[in-house]
């Protein structure tokens, strides 16, 4: 048997910036409440949002993705054309030929990229971001652009209160870079296929559908273990975690977790509350929201877990830039 040349990599890979990218539109509870049977105190209660961004009719799942990764690559210090490989995590695009990662590789200037994009629905990010570091670290790129962007307002029936009132729009981006010591950990991850019809579009369909109370149930009572197996892979526990961003799916789900883990409030994002579910985006996005407000420090080890449609899920841990 021939054996072929496989390429030395880094010893290891990290997030080099992370960048957002929120819409202008803010909707409010009350503004649903306007045409759907619900209520701003329904909404915080079961769920804990506030407010919820919109895209604006000219922005797409490639352009705001672009405009996060655009904030990223400026804030990591390194040249678009630099860029080995864009990943374009997104369950919302409005076609799938072609994928966006290209043209979003193209608006940032990364014409040399490889480009590919990730359905793992809200899970999509922490896979993605697995792959930029086993990309790095196996020599297949040097630098890495890993977006979550969703437009789930195109895929949103806006009577439909069940979904509406939870998801919104937005974008989170990542640079990931070489590096001697090695800030993205192990990756724990599964699926269950037997769930799929949990959320989804329908065959016949134009808006998504959710088993809101069977998902819910679901993350809940899977989700800490799948965090707590990152921790112990990246050999930490959970008291080290300087910072737990779980998917913002639901701040009882996010709540719930943390307490499970035993997790203090004060070391939980909570993005949600004023960006609602934001799927594949909500992961960067609520780490940006860290990153901004000075709550880590480089360094810092960071918790993620995020599940969703599939159903499927991804954790690991991070070290903040
Ligand atoms: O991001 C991907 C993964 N997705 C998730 O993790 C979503 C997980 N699920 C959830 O976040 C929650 O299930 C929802 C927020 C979607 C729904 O909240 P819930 O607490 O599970 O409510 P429910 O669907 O069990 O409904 C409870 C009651 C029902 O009334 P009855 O039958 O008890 O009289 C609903 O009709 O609340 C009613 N209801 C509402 N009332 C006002 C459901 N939605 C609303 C609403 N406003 N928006």
């Amino acid at each position: 048997m021939t054996s072929l040349p496989t390429r030395a990599g880094a010893r290891g890979a990290r997030v080099l910036a992370f960048g957002e990218h929120r819409p202008a539109r803010v909707v409010t509870n009350d503004e649903l409440s306007e045409h759907m049977e619900t209520s701003d105190a329904w909404i915080r209660e079961r769920t804990g949002i506030a407010a919820r961004r919109y895209a604006a009719p000219d922005e797409t799942v490639v352009s705001m993705g672009a405009a996060a990764a655009a904030k990223a690559l400026a804030q990591s210090g390194i040249e678009a054309s630099d860029v080995d490989l864009v990943l374009l995590a997104s369950c919302s695009m409005t076609r799938s030929i072609p994928g966006g990662a290209a043209s979003l590789g193209t608006l940032l200037g990364a014409t040399r990229a490889g480009a590919v994009d990730v359905n793992a629905a809200c899970a999509g990010f922490c896979y993605a971001l697995s792959w930029a570091a086993d990309a790095i670290r196996n020599g297949s790129a040097r630098h890495v652009v890993v977006v979550g962007s969703e437009r789930l307002t195109t895929w949103l029936d806006p009577t439909d209160r069940g979904t509406a009132i939870i998801f919104g729009d937005g974008a989170g981006a990542a640079v990931v870079g070489p590096s001697d010591d090695n800030g993205i950990g192990p990756v724990v991850w599964g699926s269950d296929g037997t769930r799929a019809d949990s959320i989804r579009v329908p065959d016949d369909g134009a808006y998504v559908t959710m088993d809101g109370p069977g998902v819910f149930r679901w993350a809940t009572t899977e989700m800490a273990e799948v965090a707590r197996n990152a921790c112990a892979a990246a050999g930490l526990e959970p008291s080290e975690i300087k910072s737990f961003v779980p998917h913002q799916a639901n701040l009882r789900i996010v709540d719930s977790l943390a307490r499970q883990l035993g997790i203090d409030a004060d070391r939980v994002a909570r993005d949600i509350v004023e960006m609602g579910n934001t799927s594949s985006a909500s992961v960067p996005l609520a780490i940006a929201r860290l990153v901004d407000e000075g709550r880590v420090s480089p360094g810092d080890p960071m918790l993620l877990v995020a599940f969703g449609a599939g159903l499927t899920y991804a954790a690991q841990v991070v070290t903040a830039p």
